[in-house]
Formats: C-alpha cells, structure tokens, sequence
C-alpha cells in the first residue's frame, strides 16, 4: 500500500461574543486585575450565553475550516470531537455536530483527554490517514469551561475560557504534513484535576449541588510543577525523534494555560519567545480548544508558511500531556 501523509489543509476557530475582563472578576470574586495579570497572563475571557454550547462553536469553527480546506461536509469522513463540556452526557457532541454539519459520510466519536484532547486527536487522525483507513478527518477541540468552573473559587475561575477551533487532516501524497506525534498520560496524579461528580461514582443530587463537587477542582501549584516538565518533556521527545531542532523551528503552539508555565517549556527546549504563539491574553484556558484557537489565529494572520515546522504542545487533566510536528 501507498504511504499516505497526513496534512492539514484547514483550521477554523469561533467563540463567544461575550467577554468577562479581569476588572468584572474583581466584582465577582476577592481578585485584581494584577494578581491574575501577573501569575497566568489572562486578561479577559470568552463565555457562552445560556442556550450555547460545545457543538455550536464546534459547528462554527468546522465551517471556516472546511472553506478554508475547500471540501464539503459529504467529503468527511470522520470527525474526531475533543472536549471534558459536552452538550450533554448523551449522546457524543461529534453525533450532534454531524447532523448540524451534515456530514452523512462521516463516522463520529468524542475524546476525553482534557487539554490535550486536540493534540490526542491530530495523533489518532495522522495514523488513522496512515493506515489508509480514513482520508478526510474533522478534528475538533472545543469547550464551555464557564458550565463547570465555580464562579465562588477564585482558584480556579479567573483561569478558564469558552471557544472552539478545527481542523481538517486530508490524506496527501507530497510528504510532509503531520510529521510524528506524542502522546502520554499519568491516571494516578488524576486527584490533583478533576470534577469529582456528576458520572457514576457520585452521580448529581441535591446535596452535591449544594457542595460544589460538580465543579472543577485543582491543585494548582501541584498541575503547574507536573505541566512545565510534562510540556518540556513532550517537546524534547519530538526533537529527539524527528531530528528537528528549536533551530528548525519556525513557531511553537502550546497549550494556553500559563504564560509562565509556556515561557518555561520554551526555555526548555532554547526556543526564543519569540517564535512562540500566545493568545492566553485573550481567552485564558480554554482546554481542548486552547492549541486549535491559537493555530487558527497563527494560520489566519501568516504566521505560518508552506515548509515552516510547526510544534504544538500540550498538558492537561488525567494528567495526559503529548506534543506534534507539523511540516506545513
Ligand atoms: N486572586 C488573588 N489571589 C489568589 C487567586 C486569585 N484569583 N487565586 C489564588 N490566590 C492566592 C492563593 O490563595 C494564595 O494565597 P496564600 O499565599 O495566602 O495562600 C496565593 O494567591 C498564591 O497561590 P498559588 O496557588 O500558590 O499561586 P500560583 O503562583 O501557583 O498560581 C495558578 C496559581 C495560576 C493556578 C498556577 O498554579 C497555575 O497556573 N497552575 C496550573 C494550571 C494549569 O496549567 N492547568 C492546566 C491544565 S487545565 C485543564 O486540564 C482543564
């Protein structure tokens, strides 16, 4: 069989309208526009208005994607969905934004693997081109974080954002595109990020609304020693695998969480800042929708060029962390 090559030919990415500065979250919770300013580099957020939710920014970041690939939703063939928010428990948001698509052709499946579901999903995609099993793939990272943050906890809800941003993976002949992936996870530190209700072990009731447990809960000067060496680590494992240094790097990607724990993965690997995409500022963490946004935006504005290496970089709850190369 014919080596296929996994490129992406599209990115697309949406968000809600609605922005809540760091100045609204001062009236909100005991914060200041400095303290969150200067430990993260958020400076507002996007969230949904009641009635949205994941498929319909998915469905929005899908289109521009597919104009931008010029294909139709016929031509898909799977869609691969990454968010911890979707529309509901069932069925999967991809089965949801299928039928918004209408992608008729496309086989459809959610993944779970929190901030580095995209990443995940790119890695699922190029093989799935490689075996030739597939040839049009919709990945899609999306999130409505607001549904799940504690508007009570200052901990955590000046961190989190809502969006969506796709991309279609096709299969090519002309090598390059997708060059390798990394994917990794760690379950027994799952403790220190997680929504410890509302699945089977502590289903909703009364008294867990009441408890907040329904809401996401971290430990975060534990998840920001685990993403700087898991990130670093990530990043280090592609050079080390494809031969492709920081020197041959044209733009780094990573995961929007932290700009501190970002400027660390940076250094990391001796990659000049900048050479790296933030957009933390604008969106703050937006989970599986963190790398597409950023990917869209650095393809939109021509960050990106035809040749550039492109490494994308991630780490989230489970712990899952991994990492891509794209040769663009
Ligand atoms: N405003 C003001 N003060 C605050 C706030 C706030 N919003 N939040 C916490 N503080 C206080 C704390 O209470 C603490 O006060 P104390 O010293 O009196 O106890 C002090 O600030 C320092 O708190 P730390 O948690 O130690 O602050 P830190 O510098 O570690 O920054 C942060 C906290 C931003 C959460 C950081 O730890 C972080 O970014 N962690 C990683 C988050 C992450 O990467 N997540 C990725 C995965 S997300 C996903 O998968 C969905």
């Amino acid at each position: 069989m014919k080596k296929k090559y996994a490129r992406i030919t599209g990115t697309g990415s949406a968000a809600p309208d609605n922005i809540l500065t760091n100045a609204d979250l001062e009236k909100m919770v005991d914060t200041t526009d400095d303290w969150i300013t200067s430990r993260t580099g958020i400076k507002e957020r996007r969230i949904a208005p009641d009635g949205m939710a994941a498929s319909d920014y998915a469905y929005q970041a899908s289109l521009k994607a597919m104009e931008m690939a010029g294909i139709t939703a016929g031509e898909i063939d799977l869609i691969i969905l990454a968010t911890v928010t979707p529309d509901a428990p069932l069925p999967s948001t991809a089965c949801i934004l299928q039928d918004k698509l209408g992608a008729v052709n496309a086989a459809v499946v959610d993944i779970v693997a929190a901030c580095s579901g995209f990443i995940y999903g790119l890695s699922f995609a190029r093989a799935l081109i490689m075996t030739g099993q597939h040839d049009k793939i919709l990945v899609i990272g999306v999130e409505t974080l607001s549904r799940i943050v504690n508007w009570k906890d200052r901990n955590t809800c000046v961190l989190f954002g809502d969006g969506a941003g796709a991309a279609i993976v096709t299969a090519a002949d002309q090598p390059g595109g997708i060059l390798d992936t990394y994917i990794k996870a760690d379950g027994s530190l799952a403790h220190l990020l997680q929504v410890p209700a509302g699945g089977g072990r502590q289903p909703i009731t009364p008294e867990i609304v009441g408890n907040g447990a329904r809401y996401i809960q971290m430990e975060g000067p534990d998840v920001f020693k685990s993403a700087v060496k898991a990130m670093g680590e990530a990043a280090t494992k592609l050079i080390e695998k494809t031969g492709i240094d920081s020197n041959n790097i044209s733009l780094m990607i990573p995961h929007q969480a932290n700009i501190r724990i970002i400027e660390a993965t940076a250094r990391r690997i001796k990659l000049p800042m900048d050479r790296v995409f933030v957009n933390i500022q604008k969106y703050g963490n937006t989970s599986a929708a963190s790398i597409p946004i950023a990917l869209d935006e650095a393809n939109r504005n021509g960050l990106i060029k035809p040749g550039d290496n492109v490494m994308l970089v991630a780490f989230g709850a489970g712990f899952t962390w991994g990492s891509a190369l794209i040769e663009w």
